[in-house]
């Protein structure tokens, strides 16, 4: 099963973009007076509709569709942001930026690696090193940071890393050529600066994940196969799925991929808003280690690069197993040419174990209760790195979202003998530099409405004077009422949990219905106060951040974080100190991956998780599990 995107009339303001109305802003941009022989097309997205647009939509009235557009002038280095009318067919604004750097292009990760290949400077440093023939050499386009280097001035240009197949097809990483770094200009494709600062012996030692290298796969798997004979739970009609209760519609950018939109739950003849809006809207990289080349590594995956311009077409029996539904995606190339991404977004149901169980052991009286989550998901590749985004949507109203890490160590070089502390050995001559991950999913909640308020949960002690035997404790909640009191970090300790409360609607015992945010593996930044990461990524220093509703705040490192400086994004919004209380909020909820590199993570790093979970907290009047079915197997029909 599949969409053809090929439709030009949206059903939803909030429905993808088709291929023809990509193809048709395109179009519109291209015809207009103002559209530059050196531009090149960054991105061509939706343009977000208004929120009350979306809230108030009713079936079959007119939509008007409109799409954002990022054009790169090469010929003087400057940023056009460009809205087209699709419904009026015309340009309806045209800004141009200057002084800042929109996210990687396709086209450049492609034209940098050609540019080092062919440099005679290159060839040179490398022929020092034994390696001539330049077909076997890989470079990865790292973003360049903002490190005070002259060329990060007025250039556009990208931080290449250098690493060597030994035989086509096999895993480079395991032969980084460490010491060597190269600037480039992406707007000349030439190679600006070698940094040639130290030469190490080019490991020996293979470490191959095709299959073509790997011999003897273990025995005894057995088909596993899972079986819906009467189809899925859920049904798909574009882009809204409809499952057990949930309803939601996908969303797709360039620069989020997946988006979740208007999720509510039926409850009874009440359908019960529960999200506007969920996506993972930045996330970064930093590295721990001070040598040369890792120093200055970290990526902004999100908004430097765009995990939809490098989402993967997923494959039946392979990414997914059972009975899928995929949704298909495109994006557009740096001439605006469409590249189809099919079967971009799998859509499955999946059974998790028992829902509730409760015998009675004087009668022996049992019941127990199969539990099934909706998943809603994609993959990227961002060079050397995996990433997987799954929402999982549960019968028993809770909604999880989990991160799925694997691909390949971004590794470094050591000379014969030593190690580093700032790494893990792999091999001889090679390691895996320390690094942490931190995601940043931007929630905007609807609990019961748009009003919504923050209250941090935290248990402790009772006080002595009601505690005569010392066993006492209970929540104490805070209701956080400024952007600043709600900059909040984990406390395992306390259970610290935040539950997000309606303004309107009250449970059945009084209280504000709610859904909690509980937080699951997560740290904090090792980088200092001084440390360039510091001003980039500053959203990172803080677990939680609240906001209210802006539609112009939806990055948290900034629109354009690309070679920027810092300070964009929610440090900058939350310096106005704005009140979060009882009115339209969003959520941030930063999480970061702690990744001290094991030999196990050789030469493919197996799946690590990391997740969060919003459950309802008071939202239903009791457990909205009981409903369901018992299974035919074990609970004959009565
Ligand atoms: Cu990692």
């Amino acid at each position: 099963m599949n969409d053809k995107q090929t439709s030009l009339a949206a059903s939803h303001p909030l429905d993808r973009l088709s291929e023809n109305e990509s193809s048709a802003a395109v179009g519109l941009v291209k015809a207009d007076s103002r559209f530059g022989p050196k531009m090149r097309f960054g991105s061509v997205n939706l343009c977000a509709p208004e929120k009350s647009e979306v809230i108030n939509f009713t079936e079959g009235s007119p939509i008007d569709r409109a799409v954002d557009i990022v054009l790169l002038d090469v010929s003087d280095g400057s940023t056009h942001e460009v809205t087209v009318s699709i419904t009026g067919g015309s340009v309806r604004s045209w800004e141009r930026l200057e002084g800042v750097q929109p996210s990687v292009i396709l086209d450049e990760f492609f034209e940098a690696e050609t540019a080092v290949r062919n440099d005679p400077g290159f060839r040179a440093a490398m022929a020092k090193r034994g390696i001539t023939d330049m077909e076997l050499v890989t470079v990865d386009p790292w973003s360049a940071g903002h490190y005070g280097d002259p060329l990060e001035q007025n250039n556009r240009v990208i931080r290449g890393l250098v690493w060597v197949h030994d035989k086509p097809g096999d895993n480079q990483y395991a032969r980084p050529i460490d010491g060597l770094t190269v600037m480039i200009d992406l707007a000349t494709s030439k190679v600006l600066r070698i940094d040639d600062e130290r030469v190490f012996p080019v490991p020996t030692e293979s470490a191959d994940w095709s299959r073509n290298f790997i011999d003897n796969p273990r025995p005894g798997v057995k088909p596993l196969e899972i079986v819906q004979p009467e189809g899925p739970s859920f049904t798909v009609a574009g882009d809204r799925i409809s499952w057990q209760k949930w309803d939601l519609r996908v969303g797709w950018t360039t620069r989020e991929g997946l988006v979740i939109n208007t999720v509510t739950y039926t409850d009874g003849d009440d359908v019960r808003p529960v999200l506007y809006r969920a996506s993972l809207s930045e996330m970064t990289v930093p590295y721990g280690d001070p040598s040369v080349t890792q120093a200055r590594k970290n990526a902004f995956d999100v908004g430097e690069y765009g995990l939809g311009m490098l989402a993967n077409s997923l494959k039946l029996g392979c990414d997914c197993l059972g009975e899928i539904h995929y949704l298909d995606a495109h994006v557009c190339d740096a001439a605006g040419n469409i590249i189809p991404l099919p079967q971009a977004i799998c859509i499955h149901e999946e059974d998790v174990g028992i829902g509730w169980k409760h015998t009675d052991f004087r009668t022996e009286d049992v019941e127990v209760r199969r539990l099934r989550r909706l998943v809603v998901s994609f993959i990227c590749t961002v060079g050397n790195y995996e990433y997987g985004i799954y929402w999982h949507f549960y019968q028993d109203g809770r909604i999880e979202n989990e991160i799925k890490l694997t691909g390949i160590l971004s590794t470094g070089g050591l000379d014969d003998g030593e190690s580093s502390r700032y790494g893990t050995s792999l091999g001889p001559n090679l390691y895996g530099p320390n690094h942490q991950h931190f995601f940043c999913t931007r929630i905007d909640t609807q609990i019961d409405g748009t009003a919504n308020s923050v209250v941090e949960v935290n248990t402790v002690a009772a006080p002595e004077n009601e505690n005569p035997l010392g066993n006492a404790f209970y929540g104490e909640q805070t209701v956080l009422q400024t952007e600043q009191q709600a900059q909040r970090r984990i406390d395992p300790m306390t259970g610290r949990f935040w539950k997000v409360t309606s303004a309107v609607r009250k449970n059945k015992m009084g209280g504000a219905t709610g859904y909690k945010l509980m937080a699951g593996e997560n740290i904090l930044p090792f980088a200092t106060k001084d440390s360039s990461i510091r001003q980039r990524a500053g959203y990172m220093w803080n677990h939680l951040w609240v906001t209210p509703y802006d539609r112009e705040q939806n990055w948290p490192a900034g629109k354009y974080p690309n070679q920027h400086a810092g300070g964009a994004g929610l440090p900058e919004w939350t310096s106005a100190n704005r009140s979060v209380e009882n009115t339209d909020i969003v959520l941030w909820y930063v999480m970061g991956h702690n990744h001290l590199p094991s030999l196990e993570d050789w030469p493919v790093m197996p799946v690590a998780s990391i997740g969060f979970t919003l459950k309802p907290s008071g939202f239903f009047d009791q457990s909205p599990a009981m409903d369901l079915p018992a299974s035919s197997t074990c609970h004959p029909q009565k």
